[in-house]
Order: structure tokens, then sequence, then C-alpha cells
């Protein structure tokens, strides 16, 4: 995992409404980030062509399509194979419904390049908001969801999964260099932590096992997001040294 560059292991999310000023941050950033994420707010102003778009501006790009989807498993499977038609190289899907619908997903990327990520516990949920939600008590410590969902994820197929980079090295642990993990709720000491609560600075997510990084607000409202992309990639390279030399991964 080690070869991929610390720069293209950063994740942006284009989370802008107009496709102008999301080609404005790929013109931007596409030296200084791997992949870019078109999530809910840009496809559904846009629609596919915004894919088609980001592609063209940045060929040497990922593109991952976080449309975090949750239905039922038929549903869902036609979704997904529109996703992968879109030759997008990353695709999310909930893991709370269980392996029916992560196994009709990863049926319908089945033969293509795209991706299946499954969606662990969102980084914007604490302890008392998933027992406010009514999760089982014995998983209230996040971790135990994250993990168990993650099982659930990787039995029936998925690339890997999304989770805090508080849960990555118990994900890791447990599944080895094989299975992908993506960390979003990134932030450093002096960011605004916003609505996300599980967080980590980008040297722990990465320290810990993450292989991707999803860095949204710190870099796009930075004073000089080029800068601020720049100096996460540094944190990204000093702790993959520091992991291998831990022995970790
Ligand atoms: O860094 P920032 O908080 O701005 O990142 C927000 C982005 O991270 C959004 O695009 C959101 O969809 C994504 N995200 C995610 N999974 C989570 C939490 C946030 O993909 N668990």
């Amino acid at each position: 995992m080690n070869l991929i560059s610390p720069q293209n292991r950063i994740i942006f999310p284009l989370d802008v409404p107009t496709p102008d000023e999301a080609l404005g941050l790929v013109d931007l950033l596409k030296d200084r980030v791997g992949v870019f994420k078109i999530g809910l707010e840009l496809f559904t102003a846009c629609g596919p062509s915004v894919v088609k778009e980001v592609k063209a501006k940045a060929p040497g790009a990922a593109v991952f399509l976080d449309m975090k989807f949750h239905d039922i498993p038929e549903t869902v499977k036609g979704a997904m194979k529109r996703a992968a038609g879109l030759n997008v190289d990353f695709v999310t899907v909930h893991c709370d419904e269980g392996r029916g619908l992560l196994k009709a997903v990863t049926e319908a990327c089945a033969g293509s390049p795209t991706k299946a990520l499954g969606v662990t516990v969102l980084t914007s949920l604490s302890e008392e908001d998933l027992s406010e939600a009514g999760v089982d008590p014995k998983y209230k410590n996040p971790a135990s969801l994250v993990l168990h969902r993650a099982r659930l994820a990787r039995v029936a197929g998925c690339a890997g999964v999304v989770c805090s980079g508080l849960e990555a090295s118990v994900v890791r642990a447990e599944f080895g260099e094989d299975f992908l993990i993506v960390t979003p709720g990134i932030r450093s000491a002096d960011d605004d932590a916003g609505d996300q609560k599980r967080t980590t600075t980008p040297y722990e997510a990465i320290l810990n096992g993450a292989d991707y990084i999803v860095v949204g607000r710190p870099i796009r409202n930075a004073p000089d997001p080029v800068k601020a992309a720049q100096k996460i990639s540094s944190e990204i390279e000093r702790a993959l040294k520091n992991r291998k030399i831990c022995g970790n991964f």
C-alpha cells in the first residue's frame, strides 16, 4: 500500500453546488490530491455529466462517487450498475442494512474496475447519537459497531470500508493489508470540527492504517488551499515512515 504516494492518498470532496465551482477546485488541486469525490450535493445538482467533466479536467486523478446508497437490494443493485457504468473508481454503500444489500452491490460491480466501499459508522456520530438512533447497546462503542459492519462488508466482497481514524487500527489489525480503509473526519488541532465528531489528524489516521483520508473543509476553507494540501501530504509522508518503523502494516 505504501506504493500510493502521500498526495494520492488525499481524497478531496467537491462539496459545492455548481459545476463551475467544482471544476475550479479540480483545476486548483489536481496536482495536489489523488482523488476527487463527487457527493450528494454536486451529483444532485449536475448529474452524471459532472463525472465526465471532472475526469476530463483531471485525467490523472481517481473519481469517487460518494452516493452512500441505502435502499432495498434490487434498487441499489440497479443504481450501482449505473455508477459502475460511469467508470468511477469508488462508490459507497451503507453497511447498516446487512449482508443482502452489500452483496447486491458487489455483484453489480463485478467485472468492472469500480470498487465498492462500505460506510460503517458516519464520523459525524458519537456514542450518544448511536444510542439515540436505537443501536443495540452491545455496540455502543463505535469501534465495535465499525468492526461488526466491516466484517459484513468483507464477507460480501467489498473492497474496503469508510470509518474514522480512531477505528482504522482495529480494522487493519483484523483484515490485514488487502482491505481498503478510507478515513473522513480529518481535523488538525486548530481546525473547526464542524459536524464531525470522531476526528483524527491526517498523521494519526495514516499511522493507524488508513489508506486514504477524506479532507474537505480544512483544505477548501484554508486561506491557501494548495498550501494546506501540501502540508497534509507532508504529514502523510511522515506517518507512512513512522508506520514502517513501528512495523505496523
Ligand atoms: O473534511 P470535511 O468534514 O469537510 O469532509 C466532509 C466530506 O466527508 C463530505 O463530503 C462527507 O460526505 C464526507 N464524509 C464521509 N463519511 C463520513 C463523514 C463525512 O464520506 N463518515
